[in-house]
């Protein structure tokens, strides 16, 4: 007989953002007159980038004639245009990373979840708490053992690495999901060091790095010394570039990132990755991946940052209500997420139901992302200037 594969059965039932958008659907069946103003999945909601699009458009077009259709790429890694815009896109910052580290995916969710399965199981993994859930999720699925560095109050959401503990894999975001902190040049320099120092690799999601505004904070791990052999680092252009229905990320797996094997030989982290992914993804499709390519344009950054700015301006919004209440809360400025401490003590999921309830407001409870969020909420900045005003009129109404 058929079995299934357990460790899915220790998992949360649903995954996070599932759950509340079931709760979301029976609040608004319930109650089919709530205006109700969505903040919690971060999603984005302003409109791609017009050149991105007319890019779109035209390698959609191309497709449509014989000289210039395509099948499969080649490489399965990505169009070589996509893979030199973004190895210049890195340039812009100061960061090195060859068109031929890059393998271009459907966003990094999928990857994030999916390297997983070049490394053996047997590996103990660290994760920063609290984190996206894709982490632990993907991890536990494989019943790997996980263990957590705990971000709090007290370090800023921002923890550092305890040496005394010894960790294989190990998963940083900066800026971080949930709790928007971002870790400064020095302190990436202390876990790369203590990568490097345990043999381990890190996976480092970059996703919101185009928040990023202060001085000092690295956009990529890839600035930081050291990091060329121990790092993996995943990025997307869904919060860069509004990409969250076209779908296209990447992967920067560096050559010096190679891992000993139990035989003694020296195995390229790249070359197992692009094994994995050739048996199992077919790539981006053409017009996404030229869509893609356009974000990447003189044009396409400039008409992207104004998006990002829109954004940030929504983050000023929602820090200058909670400032007004004296609630306190970390983010918002180098990241599109606002991570607030519930008041009155309340728990996250307590007060997740009172402000759908009393104010019509989605966000998202802390603890979904951890231990240490619990007593937590993040609020995104994605949304409407418009209803992101109200939403924060409407909390400010209700009585703490
Ligand atoms: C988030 O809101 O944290 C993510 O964008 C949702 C997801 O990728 O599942």
């Amino acid at each position: 007989m058929v079995k299934v594969n357990e460790n899915f059965l220790k998992l949360e039932k649903n995954y996070l953002f599932i759950n509340i958008a079931k709760k979301v659907k029976a609040f608004s069946e319930a109650h089919p007159d709530a205006d109700i103003i969505r903040m919690g999945i971060g999603d984005v909601t302003l409109p791609i980038a017009q050149c991105v699009i007319d890019a779109m458009k035209k390698g959609a077009d191309e497709m449509a004639v014989k000289e210039t259709f395509r099948g499969y790429e080649d490489s399965g890694a990505g169009y070589d245009f996509l893979r030199e815009a973004i190895s210049g896109y890195y340039g812009s910052f100061g960061v090195t990373v060859k068109p031929s580290e890059i393998r271009v995916n459907d966003g990094a969710k999928s990857d994030c979840g999916n390297i997983v399965d070049i490394f053996s199981d047997d590996n103990t993994v660290l994760i920063t708490d609290p984190a996206y859930p894709v982490y632990v999720d993907t991890n536990r699925m494989n019943g790997r053992k996980v263990i957590f560095a705990d971000s709090n109050e007290e370090n800023g959401f921002a923890a550092m690495p305890d040496k005394s503990v010894h960790a294989d894999i190990i998963y940083l975001c900066s800026p971080n999901n949930p709790t928007g902190s971002v870790y400064t040049a020095a302190q990436l320099k202390e876990w790369v060091d203590y990568a490097l120092e345990n043999g381990a690799v890190m996976i480092y999601d970059s996703a919101y790095e185009a928040f990023i505004t202060e001085d000092g904070v690295p956009r990529s791990i890839f600035a930081i010394e050291g990091a060329r052999k121990c790092a993996i680092e995943m990025c997307s252009l869904s919060k860069t570039a509004g990409f969250t229905g076209m779908r296209c990320g990447y992967t920067v797996i560096p050559e010096e990132l190679t891992v000993k094997a139990s035989d003694g030989s020296e195995v390229s982290i790249a070359q197992l990755w692009g094994r994995r992914q050739g048996s199992k993804f077919n790539g981006v499709s053409y017009p996404v991946q030229c869509a893609a390519a356009a974000v990447f344009s003189e044009e396409g950054l400039r008409q992207t940052k104004e998006n990002i700015k829109y954004y940030q301006n929504n983050a000023r919004v929602i820090a200058s209500a909670l400032d007004e209440m004296g609630i306190k809360y970390t983010g918002g400025k180098n990241s599109p997420y606002i991570w607030l401490k519930c008041p009155d003590g309340m728990g996250s999921w307590d007060f997740f139901d009172r402000l759908l309830e009393e104010a019509n407001v989605v966000g998202t409870p802390g603890a979904g992302f951890g231990k240490n969020g619990e007593g937590w909420f993040r609020l995104t900045a994605f949304g409407d200037a418009d209803r992101t005003r109200e939403a924060m009129e409407r909390i400010k109404k209700m009585s703490f």
